[in-house]
This record gives C-alpha cells, sequence and structure tokens, in this order.
C-alpha cells in the first residue's frame, strides 16, 4: 500500500484547521492495515517565519503532544522532528540545483509577499527571507526522502505539493528514477476551514481556535465565530454561513443533515454556537485529557522523537548515498 506523509510547521499552538485538515485524516490512514505512514514536525520550516527560540520550542512540544494525544501509534509509523534528520538539508541541496529559479517565483506565498511589495512601492523584495523563497523544495524534499505517495493536507499546500512532484519528476528525469511522485490528499467538506472571521483558520490571521483550549474557553471562543444579525425564527442559509461549515466538519452526514433543517427552521445563532461547541468538545474531550499529560511529559517526548528519527535514518541515510552517487558525488576510487 502506499506510504502517507505529512508535516506540521513548529511555530505556534496547534488549531482546528490543522485537525481536521491534516491530522485528523493523517491518523485515520495510518491506522489502514499495511500503511506505511511518516508525521514529523517542521521546524525548519518554523524558521521561515519565526525567530522567537522559546516558541519554536513549545510549538514542537505542543505539536507532538497533539499527534500523541490524538492515538497515534508512534512505534508503528515514523514521527520525527524534521531537524532531526541531516539528510533532509543535504537533499534540499540537490533539489535547488535541478529546480528552476522561475517555479519558485510563482510558489503563492513568495508571490503574495512581493505583490504586497509591489502595492506599498517598495523593493519587491523588501523583508523577505531566502527560507521563504525555497520553502518548496525544503517541502520537496520532506516528501520525496519518504516516498511519499499520498501527502493528506488542506486546500492551501495543493501548490507545494504539485512542486514537489514537478522537481521530483525533473530529478528523475536528469539522474534516474529515484522518486515516487506524491499527490495531495484532501478532504473536500473540510478542504478550508474558516477561522473565527470566516476566512481561513490561520495563525496569521489571528482567527484561528486552538485545539486544546480547555471547555469553558472552548465554549466562549465559538460564541465569538462572526454571524450575520439574522434573528432566531428567521431562516438562515446554510452555505453561508461559517458555524455551518464549521459543524459539517466534525459532524456525522446525519447530523450535518439535520443540522440544514434547523437552519431552513431558523435555529438561533446562540443554539447553533451551542451545537457546534458540543459536536467539537465531544469529539476532542478524551484527548484532551491525555494531552494535558503528555505535554507535562517533554523527557518522554523527547525519547519518542530521537526513536523516529533513528527509524527514519534508516530510510533516508542509504537513499542520500544513493543519489549523492547519482550527481557524481562519490569518491574517484
Ligand atoms: P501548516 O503548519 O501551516 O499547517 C499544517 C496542516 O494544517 C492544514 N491547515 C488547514 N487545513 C484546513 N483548513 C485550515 N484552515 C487549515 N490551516 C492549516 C495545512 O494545509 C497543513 O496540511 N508547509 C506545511 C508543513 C510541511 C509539510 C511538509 C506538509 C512541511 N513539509 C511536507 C506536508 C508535507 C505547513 O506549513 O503547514
Amino acid at each position: 500500500s502506499k506510504s502517507h506523509l505529512t508535516g506540521i510547521t513548529t511555530s505556534g499552538t496547534p488549531h482546528l484547521g490543522n485537525y481536521v485538515g491534516a491530522i485528523r485524516p493523517a491518523i485515520i490512514a495510518s491506522q489502514q492495515p499495511g500503511a506505511s505512514s511518516f508525521y514529523f514536525l517542521a521546524d525548519y520550516h518554523a524558521l521561515i517565519k519565526c525567530d522567537e527560540p522559546e516558541r519554536i520550542q513549545r510549538s514542537t512540544l505542543e505539536i507532538a503532544a497533539t499527534w500523541l494525544a490524538l492515538g497515534l501509534d508512534h512505534e508503528k509509523v515514523y514521527f520525527y522532528r524534521q531537524s532531526d534528520i541531516p539528510e533532509i538539508p543535504e537533499l534540499t541541496w540537490l533539489l535547488t540545483c535541478v529546480t528552476a529559479k522561475g517555479l519558485l517565483n510563482r510558489a503563492h506565498a513568495y508571490k503574495a509577499a512581493t505583490d504586497a511589495n509591489r502595492a506599498n512601492e517598495e523593493d519587491i523584495d523588501a523583508g523577505i527571507n531566502a527560507g521563504l523563497y525555497m520553502y518548496p523544495v525544503l517541502m520537496a524534499a520532506d516528501i520525496l526522502m519518504f516516498n511519499a505517495a499520498r501527502v493528506p493536507v488542506g486546500r492551501d499546500q495543493i501548490q507545494h505539493i504539485e512542486m514537489a512532484r514537478d522537481i521530483g519528476q525533473r530529478f528523475n528525469h536528469m539522474y534516474g528514477e529515484h522518486f515516487v511522485l506524491p499527490e495531495a490528499v484532501i478532504e473536500e467538506n473540510v478542504a478550508t476551514l474558516p477561522g473565527l472571521d470566516g476566512r481561513k483558520m490561520s495563525k496569521s490571521y489571528n482567527n484561528t481556535i486552538p485545539l486544546w483550549l480547555p471547555q469553558k474557553e472552548l465554549k466562549k471562543a465559538i460564541l465569538g465565530i462572526v454571524t450575520n444579525s439574522q434573528t432566531p425564527g428567521e431562516a438562515k442559509d446554510p452555505n453561508e454561513s461559517h458555524v455551518f461549515t464549521l459543524y459539517q466538519a466534525f459532524a456525522s452526514a446525519e447530523e450535518t443533515a439535520a443540522m440544514r433543517v434547523a437552519f431552513a427552521e431558523g435555529i438561533g445563532w446562540g443554539d447553533a454556537k451551542q451545537k457546534l461547541f458540543e459536536r467539537i468538545d465531544s469529539e476532542l474531550s478524551e484527548a484532551r485529557v491525555r494531552y494535558e499529560t503528555f505535554i507535562a511529559q517533554p523527557e518522554e517526548i523527547e525519547t519518542i522523537l530521537l526513536a523516529g528519527a533513528a527509524k527514519a535514518r534508516e530510510i533516508a541515510t542509504p537513499l542520500m548515498t544513493k543519489l549523492r552517487a547519482s550527481v557524481g558525488l562519490r569518491r574517484l576510487i
């Protein structure tokens, strides 16, 4: 069966978007018989947007504890921290040298940053570090290193996976068929989970609902989701409501259908949010207790991560030896 791989950047507190877009589908995939799964903490990626060492440390602990609390079987899967695999930056360089600069110019994150500079009549690269530019190549190395065919992610990562494909294909064309070309796996009804303000839930928009808020705070956050001013009794359009989109991401098909009816019958926003809160809370409450236990045991998490890295390097080290030789980096005699 095909292997799965996904990573989370360790620059903040995990939120509901990370959970429904990547972590939940990844854990389900890892439980399929015969699955081979690679899940990691993308701490090199974190350096691109975060220069606070304490925050990266804390985020690494939180995200690791999240995977474990949600039931990831760390002995069955490969679970590791990106920066514990020195072959990843090494592969990044080999891939950099087959990557067209023009491809990177078109990456959404880089383009958005240069477009903003242009709009402000600044130098187009003002304030942009070279890490942001190289982001897709580092991500290609993450994926290609482990021959991952399937990559569960939210919609915002599709372009990066297409680029990993392009880069892998180019390398294969030049140096032989070394890499499996990856595909994104997107769950359509949660591809982009909205945040409190209805835009994509994202650390950079400051509109997230953190995954492990205590019950009371979770409820408060959910009550803060922006809605229109329709009153109870007025029929509401589920397709225009973030409350509904969020509900759908956590509810069964039956519950979702019932909520559609409730919207048509004019459920009030307060009641709809209460139902949303109950749904999310019941999905997360047991794992929340496990999370609190894991987060208080950084030594155990460190041991798990180091063991995961050692296991991952059993694949990465021989592959790098082969790749180095394939491009001509080998002993003369
Ligand atoms: P990151 O850390 O921004 O997000 C982690 C995962 O969460 C998904 N996600 C969402 N899904 C649905 N709705 C949302 N509002 C939402 N917000 C975030 C993201 O799509 C992602 O799947 N570059 C990656 C990390 C990475 C990676 C990789 C992923 C590094 N190397 C290799 C896959 C394979 C990132 O910054 O994700």
